[in-house]
């Protein structure tokens, strides 16, 4: 897809407009857009509304051929809505998805598209939309499919239309669009890849491509160096696979050299079979995802590489397998931790906070600004938030507020949501064990909150967030694959800080 921005003016009108497609807006209430009734030269636009050919309904469509006294080959009315003022997001996402389907059908290379921005959203949020959309909607997963389904027809390029002085606004946005889309793009072929190919190897070499591409710096540290480190939880969750663990470090030195970095933590277990705690079989390949922290880490990073985002950011992502063998961690085996705390590790599938709290600890040296860990972390988040939100979990007190209200509101910018859930005191009890420090599970109730409550003891040097993406990653059934998220809500949050 190639996308561009268009105004229109005196000379270059919406009726001079040479293209294969335009696309304009259309309302229940039947009045119409600016650009609608320079095209109703002839009535046809009142007339295809009116016989109830298009509805108006947000989502519904109507391809036109030859208007009379346009340029454009063909123009495509789609439904907002009620009417021009009350445009919902619900009904500007429908009608741009709708315009994308029909656009991917036609015989038409390009296309310019002339929509009314929602109430109370500015022309970026809908630039992001329309970008993201198209991005969605050529996406395919053939990387493993010894034929490509190469798309023959479709539209390739796309034109944005915005007013004169809106111009200069809009290339911007439209540029990092397409950077926060190119992420998102990396973090689903990552996602989708089988864990035999995608490895902790793999997440490694990713890391150094875009170390490379975008000038970052990057560290990848072994088995050795881990042990040196005394990452012995970490390297108790890799002892039952024979894929060597790695812990990828990315830096993006946007900002002034002296200025706190903001630190991502991605959980990277490119498969999770629950080690000698073994999962039951049914949809166990899903657990390829288990590295989906991992993955929108790298694809933040890969968008602000891109945007050049004038921000310090650092990327931690402690990566590996968790497997069972004559090797593997037993329940009832208790580690120390990097930080000294000791840990009973009575379930070897609640493998992601073992591997996460050594990450933080880690993290300890770069005097963060905050850290804001990502991770596939637990059923038992899908089960309270479903598939729509991410769990949201922080301390409660002031400085936290304020990084889980940054958090939740790039989350609500771009669609990406979030969800505050507590951390408190009661539910730590039940991370008590007879033997150690902590259990690394703290039974059946409350399992999201009292993972998050195990890392939290890990993060006391920082502002910390934890984001629990298990029910937001990837889409199960007959649309599986990964979604991107929380890709959107990272970058987001990023350019937020950087100001
Ligand atoms: N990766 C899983 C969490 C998960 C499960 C995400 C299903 C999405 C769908 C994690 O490592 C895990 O197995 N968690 C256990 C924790 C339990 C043993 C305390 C879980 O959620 O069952
Ligand atoms: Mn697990
Ligand atoms: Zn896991």
């Amino acid at each position: 897809m190639d996308f561009s921005i268009k105004t229109f003016d005196a000379k270059s009108t919406v009726n001079a407009t040479k293209t294969g497609c335009l696309v304009v807006g259309v309302f229940e209430n039947k009045k119409l857009s600016a650009s609608a009734t320079a095209l109703n030269g002839k009535g046809e636009v009142t007339a295809a509304l009116k016989s109830g050919d298009i509805s108006g309904k947000a989502g519904s469509s109507l391809l036109l051929r030859s208007l009379d006294g346009a340029a454009a080959e063909r123009v495509v009315l789609v439904g907002l809505g009620a009417d021009e003022k009350t445009v919902s997001d619900k009904a500007y996402l429908q009608a741009i998805s709708a315009a994308a389907k029909v656009l991917s059908g036609l015989g038409a290379s390009d296309a310019v598209i002339d929509l009314p921005i929602p109430q109370g959203r500015d022309l970026s949020w809908a630039i992001r939309s329309k970008v993201l959309a198209f991005h969605e909607s050529v996406f395919r997963c053939d990387a493993m499919k010894s034929k490509k389904e190469s798309a023959t027809s479709g539209v390739k390029k796309v034109a944005f239309v915005v007013s004169a002085k809106e111009a200069a606004a809009a290339k911007l946005a439209l540029a990092q669009s397409i950077a926060l889309a190119n992420g998102m793009n990396l973090t689903k072929e990552l996602g989708n890849l089988p864990p035999n190919v995608c490895t902790p190897s793999y997440l490694a070499e990713t890391a150094k491509k875009i170390a490379a591409e975008f000038k970052m710096g990057v560290e990848i540290l072994d088995r050795k160096q881990l042990q040196a480190l005394k990452m012995n939880s970490f390297l108790s969750v890799t002892n039952g696979s024979d894929e060597p663990p790695k812990f990828i470090v990315l830096k993006h030195m946007g900002g002034k050299a002296k200025d706190a970095p903001t630190v991502l933590v991605g959980k990277g277990i490119t498969f999770d079979s629950g080690g000698i705690s073994l999962k039951p079989g049914a949809n166990m390949d899903e657990m390829k995802y288990d590295m989906g922290g991992a993955a929108s880490v790298l694809g933040t990073m890969r968008a602000i590489g891109e945007m050049k985002l004038k921000l310090n950011v650092v990327a931690a992502i402690p990566t590996c397998e968790n497997m069972p063998s004559g090797r593997a961690t037993r329940p009832g085996d208790i580690v120390t931790s990097m930080s000294g705390q000791t840990i009973e590790i009575l379930n070897t599938d609640a493998e992601g906070r073992l591997i996460l709290c050594d990450a933080l600890t880690y993290v300890e040296r770069f005097n963060p600004a905050a850290v804001v860990d990502v991770a596939t972390l637990t059923g038992a988040c899908v089960t309270s938030l479903g598939h729509h939100n991410s769990g949201l979990f922080t301390r409660h007190d002031a400085a936290h507020d304020k990084l889980a209200n940054e958090l939740l509101d790039a989350g609500k910018q771009t669609g990406d949501t979030a969800w505050r859930m507590p951390i408190e005191e009661a539910y730590n009890e039940q991370l008590k064990s007879n033997f150690a420090d902590m259990a690394n599970i703290g039974g059946p109730a409350g399992g999201s909150i009292t993972a998050a409550c195990f890392l939290e003891r890990y993060t006391k040097k920082y502002t910390w967030a934890h984001l629990d993406i298990a029910g937001t990653a990837w889409k199960s059934g007959s649309a599986k694959g990964s979604t991107g998220r929380p890709v959107p809500l990272l970058t987001t949050f990023l350019m937020n800080r950087a100001g």
